[in-house]
């Protein structure tokens, strides 16, 4: 491997500290703690996982933790009414409602009915064309964490060429904005792109996130590219009955030919949910008239 590792475990280390330390530096002038409800509906296992860590987390950075299980069959009313209490409870900042919903349930007009600036997630219409357009708002958790990282590697993004592979509303398209508004060359594919391997034999900057275990080959690499893996695959591991974690990435070959490159597990994924902490932090700060001190700058690396 001739790669450096981006090392997204210890960045979120160092990003959950910072946040932690605010935390605890604006309690006494806001008196109150940051209140993060997180809305969980139904049993997908998946998602059981990232609510639980995501509410351990926040209590563990000083946070209020509000926990919400609604069962599969809640009706869409009810969830809609959750929300509207959530959206005007003073003790809450940041609002999250864990996706994927039940299939009954209208995911777009849950996120939507999200006060927008308790949207931590950044999911909201409104943050969606904020960050769009090129404004300030609150930006999804995992792009936003792919971009801390990215950062240190790229001081200055202009005149660099990016691919994003994958165009799902919570990593692609958003990536995709914030690429372009830090002046990149922006190209997205997809699973309708034909000529994936040339786009990415272009790019400077490749970030990952189609779901699909080690589709990114070697030889697709760029040589010195930046890769930025988000996928997280459970395949089968070579001890019959284990799995193992994969990205869409085939990391060994891919790390010869790389310059940086995020390794499954331990690169994006712990950086989501910091990340999530980061903008309940800064969603706490706007709504109590407190100066939101940026935390993204990871001193260690620059
Ligand atoms: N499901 C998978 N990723 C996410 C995320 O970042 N936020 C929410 N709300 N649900 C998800």
């Amino acid at each position: 491997m001739s790669a450096t590792l981006i090392d997204g475990k210890a960045y979120a280390a160092r990003l959950r500290a910072r946040v932690a330390d605010r935390v605890a530096q604006l309690v006494p002038q806001a008196g109150q703690a940051p209140g993060l409800a997180v809305v969980l509906v139904g049993h997908d296992p998946a998602s059981e996982v990232y609510v639980r860590s995501k509410g351990k987390q926040a209590v563990e950075a000083g946070m209020k933790s509000f926990e919400h299980r609604l069962p599969a069959t809640t009706p869409e009313h009810e969830l809609l009414d959750l929300i509207a209490r959530l959206n005007a409870d003073t003790q809450v900042h940041g609002i999250l409602v864990q996706l994927p919903l039940p299939d009954h349930l209208d995911a777009r007009a849950v996120i939507n009915a999200i006060a927008p600036h308790k949207d931590v997630d950044g999911f909201h219409i409104s943050n969606v064309g904020m960050v769009g357009t090129g404004q300030d708002a609150i930006v999804p958790c995992t792009p936003l964490g792919c971009m801390m990282m990215l950062r240190d590697y790229h001081s200055d993004f202009r005149g660099k060429t990016a691919l994003v592979i994958g165009h799902s509303n919570v990593v692609g398209k958003p990536m995709a904005r914030l690429l372009l508004n830090a002046d990149c060359t922006v190209m997205v594919a997809h699973k309708h792109s034909t000529n994936i391997p040339e786009l990415a034999r272009m790019a400077d900057i490749l970030v990952v996130a189609a779901g699909v275990p080690g589709l990114v080959k070697g030889d697709w690499i760029k040589p010195g590219a930046t890769v930025i893996d988000v996928g997280i695959n459970r395949v089968d591991a070579d001890t019959p009955g284990k799995t193992r974690l994969v990205g869409d990435v085939d990391f060994d070959a891919a790390a010869k030919v790389a310059g940086a490159i995020t390794p499954v597990p331990g690169g994006v994924g712990p950086m989501t949910i910091a990340c999530l902490l980061a903008n309940t932090l800064s969603a706490y700060c706007h709504q109590h008239g407190l100066e939101d001190a940026p935390l993204l700058h990871d001193e260690q690396d620059s």
